[in-house]
C-alpha cells in the first residue's frame, strides 16, 4: 500500500514539475461552451437569465439568478488556453432538474447540517424538513438554491443578486433580506459578498457551493490536486456528519492540510472520521488573529492545468467537501460523467450546527444588526507546485 502511495506521489511530482513548464502568457480566446440562450426561462412566474463578468485578463465568470450561483469561471491554462474550473451544466433545465442541486449556488439560511433539524431560539422550538439522514441540510429543500433570485448588473465586472426569504420560509423565523454580490478584479479574484437582515432573530449562515475541478475536467479525480489549508484544527464529526462540538488538531491526522499535499495521499488511511465523511467532508478552523479579517484559507493547484486557486475569507470556518457523493450519472457541461471525487468544494462558513453547540460562536442575527462576510476566490497559473 504504501508503495503504491509513492509511485503515486513520485508520478504526480514529475508529472507537475515538467508538465508545468509551458506557461504562456498568451490571451486567450473566446470561450464557446456555454450559451445564453440555453438560460434564458420563466420559472415560478419569474424570469431567469444568465449574466456574464469579464475582465482584461482573459477570466469569465458565468452567474444565474437561479439560486445565484455560478455556472462556470474561465481562466487561463498554463497555455493560455481558456479552462472552465468549475462543474455544472450546459443548460438551466439541467440546473433545476439535477439530482445534485448543489452545483454552484448560494446556500442558506443555514448552510451545512443542523443536527435533526431542530434548534430552540428564545425559548421557541423550530422543526426544519430532514433532507440528508437524520438531519437538516443547506437551508432545505428549495433553500435559497432552488429560488429565483432578482439581479442588478453594474458593470461587466459586478452584479448584485437579492432574495427575500420570508417568515418561516423553510422552517426558519423572520423575513430575512439577503443580497450577494459577485465582482471580479482585473487581478482575477472574484469576490463573494453577502449580507442580511431580518426582523425577528434568526440564525443565518451563508455560504456559496461551487464544485470546483482545476483540470477543468468533470471525469479526472481531483485527487491529484494539491492543496493547503491554513487551519491548525478541525471540528470532528459524528457518523451523520454532525460536529462534536470539539476543536481538535489537525496534526497526525488525514486532516493536516498544513503543508501543500497532494489530496489523494491520506485518503485511503484507516480513519474514524475518514470513514464518516466517506473522504473529506470535513469544517477546518480557519488560523485568525483577528476575528472577521480577511485571511487566506486554502490554495489548490491542480498539475494538469497548472491553474492556482487561493481562498480568502471573514468566515471563521471552511468546509472542504471532496465530491464523495459523486457516482458517475450525471453528465457534466463538458459531455463527460462527473465522477466520483472529480469536484471538490471549499465553503467558508460558521461552524456547522451552530444553533445546536454552545462552544461554536454564534449565528443568530437580530433585528438592526446587519450579517456581512465576505470571500475572495484568487486564480492565477504557476509553473511549478504551491
Ligand atoms: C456539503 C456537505 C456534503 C454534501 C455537499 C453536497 O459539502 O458537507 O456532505 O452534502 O454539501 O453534495
Amino acid at each position: 500500500m504504501k508503495k503504491d502511495i509513492f509511485i503515486f506521489q513520485l508520478f504526480w511530482i514529475v508529472f507537475i514539475v515538467f508538465g508545468c513548464k509551458s506557461v504562456s502568457t498568451n490571451k486567450m480566446t473566446e470561450y464557446k461552451t456555454l450559451n445564453m440562450n440555453n438560460f434564458d426561462t420563466v420559472l415560478e412566474d419569474k424570469r431567469i437569465t444568465m449574466h456574464t463578468l469579464s475582465n482584461h485578463n482573459g477570466m469569465q465568470v458565468f452567474i444565474t439568478n437561479y439560486g445565484a450561483r455560478i455556472v462556470g469561471i474561465c481562466v487561463p491554462d498554463k497555455n493560455g488556453t481558456p479552462v472552465d474550473v468549475v462543474l455544472g451544466f450546459k443548460s438551466i433545465g439541467e440546473y433545476i432538474k439535477s439530482p445534485d442541486p448543489y452545483f454552484g449556488p448560494c446556500v442558506g439560511r443555514v448552510c451545512n447540517r443542523i443536527a435533526k433539524g431542530k434548534f430552540t431560539l428564545e425559548g421557541t422550538d423550530y422543526s426544519l424538513v430532514i433532507n440528508n439522514g437524520p438531519n437538516h441540510l443547506h437551508g432545505g429543500t428549495k433553500g435559497l438554491h432552488k429560488v429565483v433570485w432578482d439581479f442588478e448588473k453594474f458593470s461587466d465586472t459586478a452584479i448584485l443578486l437579492s432574495y427575500l426569504s420570508p417568515d418561516m420560509e423553510e422552517g426558519y423565523p423572520g423575513n430575512l433580506k439577503i443580497n450577494v454580490r459577485y465582482s471580479l478584479s482585473e487581478d482575477n479574484a472574484l469576490t463573494i459578498e453577502f449580507d442580511a437582515s431580518t426582523d425577528k432573530k434568526t440564525p443565518v449562515n451563508l455560504t456559496t457551493h461551487t464544485y470546483f475541478n482545476l483540470s477543468g475536467i468533470s471525469d479526472i479525480s481531483i485527487n491529484n490536486h494539491i492543496m493547503m489549508i491554513y487551519a491548525d484544527q478541525y471540528t470532528p464529526v459524528d457518523s451523520t456528519l454532525i460536529p462534536l462540538g470539539t476543536m481538535i488538531p489537525v496534526e497526525g491526522t488525514p486532516l493536516d492540510f498544513r503543508k501543500p499535499k497532494i489530496i489523494g495521499t491520506d485518503l485511503d488511511q484507516k480513519d474514524l472520521q475518514l470513514k464518516y465523511g466517506g473522504g473529506y467532508d470535513h469544517n477546518f478552523v480557519l488560523n485568525k488573529t483577528k476575528k472577521d479579517s480577511l485571511t487566506i484559507a486554502a490554495r489548490v493547484f491542480s498539475p494538469v492545468s497548472c491553474v492556482q486557486m487561493e481562498v480568502y475569507t471573514t468566515e471563521p470556518g471552511i468546509q472542504f467537501y471532496g465530491g464523495n457523493f459523486f457516482t458517475g450519472k450525471i453528465t457534466g457541461k463538458d459531455g463527460k460523467k462527473v465522477g466520483y471525487r472529480c469536484g471538490f468544494a471549499l465553503e467558508p462558513q460558521h461552524f456547522p450546527d451552530s444553533p445546536n453547540q454552545p462552544a461554536f460562536e454564534s449565528i443568530v442575527l437580530s433585528p438592526g444588526k446587519s450579517f456581512y462576510s465576505m470571500s475572495k476566490y484568487v486564480f492565477s497559473v504557476k509553473k511549478q507546485s504551491i
